[in-house]
């Protein structure tokens, strides 16, 4: 392996640290060549049906699509520096009962610990976008790989496994997912999912007494 003396941290920092480093730095610089917001935006062009009414943007950063949804209907744009910390703003929408028509989750990790409770600010129809960094970009140890297990049901998880496991998390709140699209964007995939409520006694073909 190969290593490089780290005065600030007085270690050594393995090749994969150094480039998780560079990465880290130009995603501080805002770069496009990092955001890519043009592919981004053509894919939400292309499903463009499905985005209207109210928006929710997490990790909504510098803004780049926000133009774009504010077009499209009445944008409730989170940022760090506005609603802070998105996974925690989350809580306060749910406690606040807010129900949403789209929600776009473009974090710059995994969107693990949204899955549990995103369907708590859905409406019946949804439609959910996820970001999720393509497998190999980001380092891998024993505890990322713990990680996917618990949350996507494998220790690399591919498109299939993503699309599994957020049809599974919908089913606990009675929501079925259907994937829209899904396209790659250099090191992310972007899922686009309509959620739609079903009614339990429809979805056993059971009546309630
Ligand atoms: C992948 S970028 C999203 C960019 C945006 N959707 C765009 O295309 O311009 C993620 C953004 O979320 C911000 N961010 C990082 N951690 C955050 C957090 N815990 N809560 C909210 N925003 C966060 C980052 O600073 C960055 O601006």
């Amino acid at each position: 392996m190969n290593f490089q003396y780290d005065l600030f941290n007085e270690g050594f920092k393995t090749k994969n640290a150094e480039k998780h480093d560079r990465l880290r730095s130009k995603q501080n610089d805002y770069l496009d060549s990092h955001h890519h917001p043009q592919e981004k935006l053509k894919q939400l062009n292309k499903v463009d049906n499905y985005i209207y009414g109210e928006i929710l943007e997490l990790f909504a950063g510098q803004g780049n699509l926000s133009e774009y949804y504010k077009q499209k209907g009445n944008l409730y744009q989170c940022t760090k520096e506005t609603t802070g910390d998105s996974f925690q703003h989350l809580f306060e929408l749910i406690n606040n009962k807010k129900h949403f028509d789209v929600i776009d989750i473009d974090s710059y990790g995994y969107p693990s610990q949204f899955m549990d409770n995103v369907w708590h600010v859905m409406k019946p129809t949804s439609t959910l976008i996820i970001t999720f960094p393509v497998m190999g970009v980001q380092c891998i140890n024993g505890i990322v790989e713990q990680h996917f297990i618990n949350f996507w049901k494998s220790a690399r998880p591919s498109t299939g496994d993503v699309v599994g496991a957020v049809t599974d998390y919908g089913l606990k709140y009675w929501y079925l997912s259907k994937l829209i699209d899904l396209v790659k964007i250099k090191p992310i995939w972007r899922f686009v999912f309509q959620c739609k409520r079903i009614k339990a006694t429809e979805f056993c073909s059971t009546k309630n007494r």
